[in-house]
């Protein structure tokens, strides 16, 4: 978008900042709402997808990450820590590097996406891989962040979830309203429980008539929240979602509540399901925890649960990119052939 300032200066009134705040940003923010006529064929519905994975790291935590970095510098933090699986720290490497700041990231060892652990690396965090999940990683950096000089940038840190309203901000001018229906993936649940935030404001402030239901959607082997119990052991191939007992639990709770809308758990069969049908129906490469919103969508839907006519916005929150192993390592191998006109067509089977 031409002339977009990223997202502290185009909300600024509606952010905890001032004059005083040094602002660091990357000019995330203003992403696309784009249509998705698959999506709105098969359930009846008008849906759109709220492309997170154009944002500058390539996922929504950049969203958070600018007004927590900003803070962090205005509060004379010299260093910011994470824990993360992945995004988050992609993310935080970004905006520390820009601060000219120190990030210190905690990842489970073996349990993140290529593309972001070589964010964080080319970035120059210090990132340590700890033996355990994404739950022990935030249990650490929560205590480091007491016990030394370094700010928590995590989404407990409040201000992360003020950036990530913005996106709900952002459908509400695009549509002249807010949705019936929203539809995001659940990992540590900031990120639902920032969207209510943002479309509570907007209602409040008369820049919508109504809100959302929240749909929330878990991985089935890592649904604490549909289960009603913290899972020790974690497991989904949508790592970014690997999580086992989310930080922003009771906000989660009560915007699904407070919405009348559900959280659900899908299993990874239907994560996949949902990735390759975006990426070979709707053209939208997204990661595997992002295509939990729209695995989502299509259960509610066969369920009878989404009435038609309905406007949604399923949030895809990360880029394909960041996971080039798992694309590649479960699509055909490409075939070799010499630079001859003939055997290329013969191999391309035309
Ligand atoms: N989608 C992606 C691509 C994510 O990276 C995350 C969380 C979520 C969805 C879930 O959002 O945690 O606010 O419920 N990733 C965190 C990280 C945990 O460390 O990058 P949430």
């Amino acid at each position: 978008r031409p002339g977009w300032r990223g997202l502290i200066e185009e909300f600024r009134d509606r952010l905890p900042v001032s004059d005083a705040t040094p602002v660091v940003t990357l000019q995330e923010g203003g992403t696309p709402l784009l249509p998705a006529p698959v999506l709105s064929a098969r359930t009846g519905c008008d849906v759109f997808l709220k492309v997170e994975g154009l944002n500058p790291t390539g996922s929504f935590k950049d969203r958070g990450m600018t007004l927590a970095v900003s803070k962090a510098v205005e509060e004379g933090s010299k260093a910011v820590i994470c824990a993360s699986t992945g995004n988050t720290s992609a993310s935080a490497a970004a905006y520390a590097a820009r601060a000219g700041i120190t990030c210190a990231v905690l990842v489970p060892a073996g349990k993140i996406a290529l593309g972001k652990l070589a964010q964080a690396l080319v970035h120059g965090a210090k990132l340590i891989q700890l033996e355990g999940n994404f739950d022990d990683c935030l249990m650490v950096a929560d205590k480091l962040s007491q016990d030394y000089p370094v700010a928590l940038v995590n989404s407990i840190n409040p201000v992360r979830l003020q950036g990530q309203k913005t996106a709900a901000f952002e459908i509400v001018q695009v549509l002249g309203d807010a949705p019936d229906l929203h539809v995001l993936p659940v990992g540590n649940a900031g990120n639902i429980s920032a969207y209510w935030m943002g479309y509570s404001e907007d209602a409040e402030e008369g820049n919508a008539t109504k809100r959302p239901r929240m749909l929330g959607v878990q991985a089935a082997g890592a649904a604490p929240i549909v289960n009603g119990h913290v899972v020790e052991h974690p497991q989904t191939i949508a790592t970014a979602i690997r999580i086992g007992n989310p930080a922003s639990w009771a906000k989660a709770l009560d915007a699904e509540k407070e919405s009348g809308g559900k959280i659900i758990a899908v299993t990874d069969r239907e994560i996949h399901a949902a990735y390759m049908l975006l990426a070979r129906s709707e053209g939208v490469f997204v990661e595997l925890g992002s295509a939990a919103s729209v695995a989502g969508l299509l259960k509610q839907a066969e369920a009878g649960w989404v009435d038609k006519g309905q406007t949604i916005v399923c949030t895809v929150t990360g880029n394909g990119l960041k996971d080039p192993d798992w694309a590649v390592s479960t699509a055909p191998q490409p075939q070799t052939v010499p630079v001859d006109v003939l055997m290329t067509a013969k191999a391309l089977g035309l």
